[in-house]
């Protein structure tokens, strides 16, 4: 029998993408929809579910809550725990972990917090079963998250399983790859729109030059990805799951009309990237070839440049304020007509570009606050 619940939905993101993430939650059907500090809240029932664990590209995981109460105290928050019914959401002889978020006076010590969470859901199995569920912290069958906001306590279950970054096409990467997630979310705050050439200029091991490729081909984020933790919860369809890929996968588009190009200095991070490409599918859509970006030109054509270069962060360059500097100077003298998006995390040495941004968003890149700046080039 199909499960018509509407349940209450958190899709964690990144800062700075969470407007972005809420589109795309309204664009599948959720309601309710309410932007948080790295997340969005909706609801819906278990098609928007599998619809947003499929096809929002933004979202890292989708956790499902299971209840909401207060506790002023640890003993308060593991008898509250304790009533629930796990069996609902645990087998016996699956695993499955705890994750926290905390922000609470009250529940100072969240590993004490995570830890009484545990201990109530172990013993709701021990006093009935007198057998209990085992953790497993690297690959567990079922993730449970505590989240506290001062005594409001709020326990949810992943329904993705493993982030949603890991979309199933990365062979390999460079020292510096972006986050999936980050750069389909880079690509969506870009003016993407009526362009002849997207191009990355400097595409390391090419997460932007896939993320866009698929955002403009309308392939579903997770395509090539074959686990999600709601396979394993009690209501799962197997025939609304293949119902909903089955309609994301009608609005493929192959036939673009722009070219996909990316360059990098680096044989080898073009080497990855080519492995990358072909493992998306996407062998014949993008061109990818090696190139120092400095000085080169792109002459009575339109597009987008939109690029990621080293910080001097992780990729230790010899002169950075130079090498952006030069960058600047090729994209005035090469890319007339063009749009340029650079995403740094070294705000002094985009100050060296030269150009006036007409655009800033501000990201983060980990732990690293980066900006997307946009130049308009004439
Ligand atoms: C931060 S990484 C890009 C990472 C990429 N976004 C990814 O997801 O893998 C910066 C890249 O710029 C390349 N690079 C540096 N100087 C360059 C130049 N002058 N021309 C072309 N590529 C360059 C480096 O080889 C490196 O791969």
């Amino acid at each position: 029998m199909s499960d018509n619940t509407i349940y209450q939905f958190t899709a964690k993101t990144f800062h700075g993408l969470e407007k972005i993430l809420a589109s795309e939650v309204k664009k599948i059907g959720a309601s309710d929809i309410k932007i948080l500090t790295r997340a969005v809240s909706f609801k819906g029932d278990i098609e928007v579910m599998y619809r947003a664990n499929y096809e929002a590209r933004t979202a890292l995981n989708i956790l499902q809550k299971i209840t909401e109460f207060t506790a002023n105290s640890s003993d308060e928050l593991y008898e509250k725990t304790k009533k629930i019914n796990w069996d609902d959401f645990i087998k016996l002889e699956e695993t499955f972990s705890i994750d926290k978020t905390i922000h609470s006076n009250i529940h100072k010590h969240s590993q004490f917090a995570a830890l009484k969470t545990k201990d109530a859901l172990v013993d709701f199995y021990n006093e009935k079963y007198q057998k209990r569920p085992s953790v497993n912290i690297k690959s567990p069958d079922k993730k449970i998250n505590l989240h506290i906001n001062g005594t409001k306590c709020t326990l949810s279950i992943d329904t993705s399983g493993d982030a949603l970054f890991k979309r199933g096409y990365r062979k390999d990467t460079g020292p510096a790859p972006l986050n999936e997630v980050l750069a389909a979310g880079i690509v969506m705050l870009t003016d993407y729109k009526n362009i002849d050439y997207f191009y990355d200029p400097m595409c390391g091991s090419g997460t932007i030059l896939i993320e866009a490729a698929r955002i403009f081909m309308n392939i579903p984020p997770a395509y090539n990805r074959q686990k999600f933790a709601f396979h394993k919860f009690s209501n799962y369809d197997y025939q609304l799951w293949n119902k909903v890929k089955r309609e994301a996968e009608k609005r493929i588009n192959k036939e673009i009309p722009l070219k996909i190009i990316g360059t990098d200095i680096e044989d080898e991070l073009i080497k990855i990237t080519r492995k990358n490409i072909s493992e998306a599918g996407l062998r014949n859509y993008i061109i990818v070839q090696r190139k120092n970006f400095i000085n080169t030109k792109f002459e009575n054509k339109k597009g987008l440049i939109v690029t990621n270069p080293p910080y001097d962060e992780r990729i230790k360059s010899l002169d950075i304020n130079n090498l952006y500097k030069d960058m600047g100077d090729t994209l005035k003298k090469g890319y007339k007509n063009w749009s340029g998006y650079i995403f740094s995390g070294n705000m002094n040495a985009i100050k060296s570009i030269g150009l006036k941004p007409s655009q800033k968003h501000q990201l983060f890149n980990g732990k690293i606050e980066c900006k997307l700046l946009k130049y308009d080039l004439y």
